[in-house]
């Protein structure tokens, strides 16, 4: 029996980080849109929100994916409440982007990120997809920005309190 890894691989740690900016970056676009509204500050992020939630809904589902297959490789949670908090944000990180596009798909408006014509768009609404990501999109995106500064909290209480430095397995020399 092989002895359990002590560091995370280079593809979680690319996933992990990568997503990590790109979850700055939407957040930022937020704090804009929230706090400067009609800005040309605001009008410049806001241009990015939805792309870049796209791309983020994309990431995602390719993490989530690639835990389940890489979960026998990963270094052993530290405890439950680890394990319950990164679910939660695996939870987030899909259902926040997804009842958005629930929501643009009902409006019948035209979705094309990148160019790529992701919704065609047509006459009228739907209404029960309007509602559902206007009643939980906004609500999950703050629950989210809380749990992700309680993770990076929890992240440096670990690394400070002496007991396993869960910084050095995402962000440490050793990578493989
Ligand atoms: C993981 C990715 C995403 C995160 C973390 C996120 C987060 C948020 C947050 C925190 C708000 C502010 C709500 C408020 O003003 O109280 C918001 C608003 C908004 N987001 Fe996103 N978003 C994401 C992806 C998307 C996507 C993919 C779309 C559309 C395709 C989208 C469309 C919107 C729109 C239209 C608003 C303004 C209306 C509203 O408040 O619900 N978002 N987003
Ligand atoms: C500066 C920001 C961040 C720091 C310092 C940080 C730190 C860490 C550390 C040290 C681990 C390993 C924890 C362990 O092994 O118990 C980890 C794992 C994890 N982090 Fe972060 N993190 C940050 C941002 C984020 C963000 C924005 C998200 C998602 C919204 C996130 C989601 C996760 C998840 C799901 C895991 C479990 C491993 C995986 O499947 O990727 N982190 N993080």
């Amino acid at each position: 029996m092989n002895a359990p890894a002590t560091h995370y691989g280079r593809f979680t740690r690319f996933l992990h980080w990568g997503m990590a900016a790109l979850f700055a970056w939407q957040f930022i676009t937020v704090g804009a849109h929230v706090l400067a509204p009609d800005s040309a500050l605001d009008e410049a992020l806001w241009a990015t929100h939805k792309v870049n939630g796209a791309l983020l809904m994309l990431l995602a589902i390719v993490r989530l994916a690639w835990a389940l297959l890489d979960l026998p490789r990963r270094p052993p949670a530290v405890n439950a409440v680890a394990t319950l908090g990164h679910l939660s944000l695996y939870l987030l990180m899909i259902s926040i982007p997804a009842v958005a596009l629930i929501r643009q798909y009902g409006s019948g408006r035209a979705f094309a990120p990148f160019g790529i014509p992701l919704m065609p768009g047509f006459e009228g609404e739907i209404e029960w997809m309007t509602a559902v990501g206007g009643i939980f999109h906004g609500l999950l995106g703050w629950t989210l920005l809380v749990l992700i500064v309680g993770h990076v909290g929890m992240a440096i209480w670990h690394r400070r309190s002496g007991d396993e430095d869960v910084l050095e397995r995402m962000a440490g020399r050793r990578s493989g």
